[in-house]
């Protein structure tokens, strides 16, 4: 593409989609690989005063919801292959060796390598799970098997272990690596055997559901668990209910998906009857910065793998998504749901009283 083509979609897709997803898109179209530091610097400065409002304010939200209730209507499957199938080796470029897990560390100590945290998080969600031999346990969304590996190390059972992805790719790379049962479904639209699963499980993979899909894939799940199961979700999501133009340019990296805010899920969570035992808060920004680095240092082999323009977008996309986090847009959590064993008789107004009641009612 010519550079006065790039000039002129840049400019077109400003006024359309905003300054960020024109600047973001016009440095993915660049021929040649970025200079990923200097890349990395432009996006997570700080940019001039016009600029940022520009930036943070401009398409006004009505344009905004037009414009993603547009692309929202793709099925999730072209989002998923779009951002996932690229290429196993090339994920496999920035990731860590020891878990391969596209999801976000728990980095503590100043010395923590990838691996280090990966591993603390992996036991982290395995201390929520407690998943035993025997127990039926799903994965939703399982990329290359990262955690599908730490409950097996735990249980020695892969009988009952179960995945679900819309990534071909992923599914080849679970066959070959470990043989862990992963099915091609969209565990959005999928059918579940009612009580069919002792745990379900979900780490970074909450993000591609849609708000309007929230509700009726948590009841889905409600009903899919035994009475006592476990529901554990790690995922990041907004700090307020606006739809912030960082969602517009999103859609240049998981293209199909919108991220809703943290209190939609937290209602959701309840209103579908889970009861909340354990929440906690991670930093992003370590682990995002460090699968940056990996990448670069591995260029050649990224760009044999995958190609220039999937290399600049993820260089593009790691500083992007840094700045999101660091400009507090977003935040991880991890949640530890319950089904809870019976459906409860009490009124609304004894539950009330029995969370503050010092003896049994
Ligand atoms: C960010 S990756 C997380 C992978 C893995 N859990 C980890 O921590 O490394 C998201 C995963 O969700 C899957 N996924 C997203 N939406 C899906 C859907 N509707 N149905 C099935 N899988 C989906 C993708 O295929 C991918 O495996």
């Amino acid at each position: 593409m010519s550079p006065i083509l790039r000039y002129l979609l840049f400019a077109w897709e400003s006024i359309i989609y905003g300054p960020a997803y024109g600047y973001l898109n016009q440095l993915i179209r660049v021929p040649e690989p970025l200079d990923h530091n200097r890349a990395w610097d432009l996006i997570t400065e700080d940019w001039p005063p016009l600029v940022n409002w520009l930036r943070k304010h401009y398409p006004p939200t009505f344009m905004r919801k037009l414009l993603l209730r547009r692309i929202l209507n793709q099925d999730h499957s072209l989002g998923i292959e779009n951002h996932y199938d690229v290429s196993n080796e090339f994920f496999c470029q920035f990731l860590d060796k020891k878990y391969v897990a596209y999801s976000c560390a728990d980095f503590i100590e100043d010395n923590d390598t990838l691996e280090d945290a990966q591993t603390r998080k992996f036991e982290h969600i395995l201390s929520m799970l407690r998943p035993k031999a025997g127990e039926k346990i799903l994965e939703l969304g399982p990329g290359w098997g990262s955690m599908l590996n730490a409950v097996y190390a735990v249980t020695g059972d892969k009988e009952n272990l179960v995945g679900y992805t819309l990534s071909q790719q992923q599914i080849e790379y679970n066959k070959t690596h470990g043989g862990f049962n992963v099915e091609l479904r969209d565990f959005i639209t999928t059918e579940y055997e009612k009580e069919g699963f002792d745990a379900i499980y979900a780490v970074a993979v909450w993000e591609h559901v849609r708000p309007s899909e929230v509700s009726m894939l948590l009841k889905k799940l409600y009903e899919a668990l035994k009475p006592g199961g476990r529901l554990i979700q790690h995922f990041f999501c907004l700090t307020t209910d606006t739809v912030p133009i960082s969602c517009l340019a999103g859609q240049l990296i998981f293209p199909g998906s919108q991220l809703s805010s943290h209190r939609f899920h937290v209602r959701a969570f309840e209103k579908a009857g889970f009861q909340i035992h354990q929440q906690t808060v991670h930093d992003y920004r370590p682990t995002i910065r460090a699968w940056f680095e990996n990448l670069t240092s591995n260029r050649e082999r990224a760009i044999e793998a995958a190609g220039v323009r999937e290399y600049n977008r993820f260089i593009i996309a790691f500083a992007a998504t840094w700045k999101f986090f660091d400009d507090g847009e977003a935040n991880v959590y991890r949640f530890e749901l319950r089904k809870p064993v019976a459906k409860t008789n009490l009124t609304d107004d004894q539950i009330r009283r029995s969370k503050t009641a010092t003896a049994p009612l």
